[in-house]
């Protein structure tokens, strides 16, 4: 796993409970993004709210962490050059109706906060949440 070229994506409970799993991660590697590693597993409360710790002062945090421990979540680590930024641009922006046509995002998700998909937002958070999820055995290399 090479720093700078990662970036991790969680589809999120909507998404995966709308059945959109194998058309997102579709949509994920017909863009050339290389999956690297992946499972479906669903956060306790207390593992949400470390993953989104950065919103901890938000007024929305509370119903995003009940969100994303409502159902299981798919998790990948994808690898690509400039995996950060060029997933961003992917998905779309964060609000679906703000989000340009053929984006993740406007294609799959319902509104700001059931956005269906998440990208890191740079190199760093990107290793990060790659651990957090993942254990060696785990990313692979291929
Ligand atoms: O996911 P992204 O990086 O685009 O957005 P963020 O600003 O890091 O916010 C994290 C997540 O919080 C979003 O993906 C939304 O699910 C949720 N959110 C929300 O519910 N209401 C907002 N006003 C902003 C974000
Ligand atoms: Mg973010």
């Amino acid at each position: 796993m090479e720093k700078g070229k990662i970036t991790l994506t969680m589809i999120k409970p909507t998404a995966v409970k709308e059945h959109h799993v194998g058309d997102i991660l579709a949509h994920i590697e017909h863009a050339g993004f290389k999956i690297i590693g992946l499972k479906m597993t669903q956060m306790p409360k207390e593992k949400a709210m470390v993953f989104y710790e950065v919103h901890k002062d938000k007024f929305f945090f509370d119903e995003l962490v009940n969100f994303m421990k409502s159902g299981p979540v798919v998790v990948a680590i994808l690898e690509k050059e400039n995996a950060v930024k060029d997933f961003r641009e992917l998905i779309g922006s964060t609000d679906p109706a703000e989000a340009e046509e053929g984006t993740i995002r406007k294609l799959f998700a319902k509104d700001k906060t059931h956005n269906a998909i998440h990208g890191s937002d740079s190199d760093e958070n990107a290793v990060k949440e790659a651990w957090f999820f993942f254990s060696e055995m785990d990313q692979f290399r291929y």
